[in-house]
């Protein structure tokens, strides 16, 4: 009980402080490693953090991410296995903090492969702590889902629903969450857990976008609907939903990309390790999606529906009040239009 007021009177003093802070310009430049810096949602989070002065060093072992995300001279090809190399990177750039995206992401792939996403996912995250002890770096921002929630009984989802995963991508990040608990408690390792719940858009220039191979987003997969012509598959129209298919949250990837620079803002003040939802609030279905997809390209969307896809919840929206509150977020590119207009001009870029 004691403890936890304690918790709560400091989170409430830090919170005072980053106001402070936020009003005080310019920001202080901070030395961040980035695992992932190669993917969708790591390369948007460097690009930001080299536009707002931070030093960036980038880690990734390429297996899903791109050499062209990342500015020259950042990325050096390691994997998260690598301890050793970890540890001597971390040393010599002397980092301040770490953000941590390296996983594999892919929910049906977790179901048939759990091995491959628990060391990839697990022991890969364990191996970069113990790095991370070795080398004195004492905060990280992990990329955690919505997928820890598993499937809520109502929407939108709270960080105190429980938690009760139902794939192994899902367990993988209960896992790690639960080892920065306990890296917390032992070393005085202090993380914040984000869970994110759809990233979506693109770099508004469309200097950077969703590249995932295979693709399993919708929106990409709308825009490539368009672009060639070959129908998209949606899994369910009789959900118990408005209009029959499921309902997501979607987050441009720039908002998310600033919600890790003011975690790690929040930790090398001081802030004690929590875990904060990441979405805008507001749901959109598949055809509500869609429509948005036609209205931004000019044109029609070919698809089929097809049936459900096991373990697809029909709503899954976040309450990120706590963000807000907290760490003062608040999204820039909350409009679905804004989103899929981002989203567009990448794909066009990419033909
Ligand atoms: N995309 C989403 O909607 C979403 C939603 C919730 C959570 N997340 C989480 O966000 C993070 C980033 O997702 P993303 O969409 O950018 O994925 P991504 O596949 O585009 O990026 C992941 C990057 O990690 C690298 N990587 C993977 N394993 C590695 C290893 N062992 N060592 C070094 N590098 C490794 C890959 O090469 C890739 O560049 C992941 O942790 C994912 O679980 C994503």
């Amino acid at each position: 009980m004691g403890g936890s007021l304690h918790k709560q009177l400091r989170a409430i003093w830090h919170r005072a402080v980053m106001l402070l802070q936020s009003s005080l310009e310019p920001v202080t430049p901070r030395k961040i490693l980035v695992t992932g810096g190669a993917g969708y949602i790591g390369s948007h989070t460097v690009r930001l953090l080299l536009r707002q002065g931070h030093d960036v060093t980038v880690v990734d072992n390429l297996s899903k991410g791109y050499r062209h995300n990342v500015p020259a001279g950042r990325l050096h090809e390691i994997d998260l296995s690598d301890t050793a190399a970890l540890t001597r990177l971390m040393k010599a750039k002397q980092c301040d903090a770490v953000i941590h995206f390296a996983a594999f992401i892919a929910v049906g792939e977790s179901m048939r492969e759990p091995a491959r996403y628990f060391t990839n996912n697990v022991a890969g995250s364990l191996s970069l702590l113990d790095a991370m002890v070795q080398a004195g770096v004492k905060h990280i921002v992990f990329s955690s889902t919505a997928a820890v929630y598993g499937n809520p009984h109502t929407s939108p989802i709270l960080e105190t629903f429980p938690i009760q995963a139902v794939n192994p991508y899902g367990e993988s990040k209960v896992m790690v969450e639960t080892l920065l608990g306990w890296f917390d408690q032992i070393h005085r390792l202090t993380s914040v857990c984000l869970r994110y719940f759809n990233a979506s858009g693109a770099d508004p220039e469309a200097a950077l976008g969703e590249e995932h191979e295979p693709e399993t987003h919708l929106i990409p997969l709308a825009l490539r609907a368009v672009q060639t012509g070959k129908p998209i598959t949606i899994f369910g129209g009789d959900y118990t939903t408005p209009d029959g298919t499921c309902i997501r949250d979607y987050i441009h990837v720039n908002d998310l990309a600033q919600a890790h620079i003011l975690a790690v803002e929040y930790l090398l003040n001081g802030g004690p390790s929590d875990q904060f939802n990441v979405g805008t609030g507001a749901g959109s279905s598949v055809l509500e999606m869609i429509r948005a997809v036609e209205e931004v390209t000019g044109k029609k969307v070919p698809y089929v529906v097809g049936p459900r896809r096991e373990g697809d919840p029909p709503s899954l929206v976040a309450n990120s009040q706590k963000l807000r509150d907290r760490l003062g977020w608040s999204p820039q590119y909350a409009d679905l239009r804004t989103i899929v207009a981002h989203a567009w001009k990448f794909a066009e870029k990419q033909k």
